[in-house]
């Protein structure tokens, strides 16, 4: 269980390289499984926990993964299995995408029901209406889900836009030959990155990014190649970060539009935000402003920043408020941050936050990925030596974030024990 010791108060200054994404990823790699012919998918974090488990989910399923640095080439290896592990799945929820491309090529597919996580029950209602809209019928047996009988093409419309439920049905609707549209379907720039690999692969899928998406899918795909978008929630992560230590940080190879919604309020909170050729440049001095959010599904505030939002504004000259809308039980840092010094109080999917103007170094733990980097946001900012456990779950989405973080001055480092 290694742990972060982080001596705070340093502040932040240079440049960073983006990596790519993780969320847009994971489903890229689990469309390999809609072809038998090679695919190569490049600007892949290959060194996060999640990625690397979603090599074994394929590897699982009779696909080869052979890494080189950012590049990932998935072959055929073996006839595909149409199950997926329980020992993995509950390991990752994500692996229940591998349902939609199996389900589609081969008509039956055995999934276990991933459990609920530390930020909510996350029930997969959604992608399971989506199959029975196409035509799948469902039965339960031993914790597992089993789709089948022959998809065909068809309307979903989403209840909500579940990102999951989005790309499970894309994945689906790519190996059936006709059209499908998904309406309310989610519009996250990983969502338009899924859509550029299918129709790299031979299917057409067009608005993937709006809430109408229309899939051409074909019965047999082609191996494709492909470059992962960059991660906009580790640059977002970064920024709030360096604004905490009162620093400035350019980054490079990302999206500035992907983070309007977080860069926006940054500037609300007194940041200097520039979107440049190849990225952004942010910098950052004394307190933020304090600068309520909510969070929402894309192009709203991404719930995946809502813990170092409120990190950040633990510092503020003032009181604001943060509203968890997308998950029910996301606000387990708010405890942790309270033991640094921070005023946060919780009341249902809202916590207040009153900011003080210094907050301190303890020993605290993190309970989930974006909790643990909210941890780490507070640490660079307090005065004296905070130490992060279970930083498995940071390892979960940000790669080597303590090697990054000494790039621009921050004095961390991981103990291994
Ligand atoms: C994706 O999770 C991301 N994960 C999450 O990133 C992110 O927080 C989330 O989207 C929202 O942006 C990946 O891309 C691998 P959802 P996903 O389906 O697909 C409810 C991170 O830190 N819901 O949009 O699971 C659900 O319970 C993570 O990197 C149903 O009720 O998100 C939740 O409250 C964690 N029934 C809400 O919808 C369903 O069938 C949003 O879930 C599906 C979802």
């Amino acid at each position: 269980m290694d742990r972060f010791i982080i001596d705070g108060g340093k502040s932040l200054r240079g440049t960073l390289r983006v990596s790519g994404s993780k969320n847009a990823a994971l489903p890229i790699l689990i469309a390999t499984l809609l072809t038998d012919e090679p695919c190569l998918i490049e600007n892949v974090p290959t060194r996060l926990r999640d990625i690397r488990l979603t090599f074994r989910v394929l590897e699982a399923i009779g696909k080869r993964v052979e890494v080189s640095g950012t590049n990932v080439t998935v072959v055929d290896d073996k006839p595909l299995k149409t199950r997926a592990p329980y020992e993995l799945v509950k390991q990752m929820r994500a692996s229940v995408l591998v349902a939609g491309p199996l389900l589609a090529r081969f008509g039956w597919v055995r999934v276990p029901i991933p459990g609920g996580c530390a930020i909510g029950v996350r029930p997969i209602d959604i992608h399971l209406k989506g199959f029975e809209d196409l035509g799948a019928r469902r039965t339960f047996e031993a914790g597992d889900i089993i789709l089948d009988s022959p998809l065909r093409p068809g309307t979903i419309r989403f209840k909500f836009p579940s990102v999951g439920a989005t790309e499970n049905l894309m994945l689906a609707a790519a190996a059936l030959p006709g059209m499908t549209i998904l309406r309310n379907a989610a519009r996250e720039p990983e969502i338009g990155d899924l859509g550029r690999f299918l129709t790299a692969m031979g299917a057409r899928v067009t608005g993937a990014g709006t809430s109408t998406i229309t899939v051409r899918g074909a019965r047999h795909l082609h191996g494709a190649r492909h470059a992962v978008i960059a991660d906009r929630i580790e640059a977002g992560t970064l920024m709030l970060a360096a604004a905490a230590a009162q620093g400035s940080l350019r980054l490079l190879a990302v999206e500035p539009k992907h983070l309007k919604a977080l860069t926006g309020k940054m500037r609300c909170a007194g940041a200097v935000v520039r979107e440049e050729k190849d990225g952004i440049f942010m910098s950052m001095k004394g307190r933020p402003r304090p600068v309520s959010i909510a969070t929402a599904p894309y192009p709203g505030f991404p719930t995946d920043l809502q813990a170092p939002w409120m990190a950040w504004m633990c510092l503020a000259r003032g009181r604001c408020r943060v509203q968890e809308t997308v998950f029910e039980n996301r606000f387990l840092h708010a405890a942790e941050l309270s033991r640094m010094g921070g005023r946060v109080s919780l009341s249902g999917k809202t916590a207040a936050v009153e900011g003080v103007p210094q907050l301190c170094g303890a020993p605290v733990m993190a309970s989930d990925l974006r909790a643990g980097a909210a941890l780490v946001v507070a640490a660079l900012a307090a005065r004296g030596r905070t130490m992060v456990q279970r930083v498995y779950h940071i390892d979960r989405g940000y790669e080597r974030l303590e090697i990054r973080l000494r790039v621009l001055g921050a004095k961390i480092r991981r103990v291994h024990r």
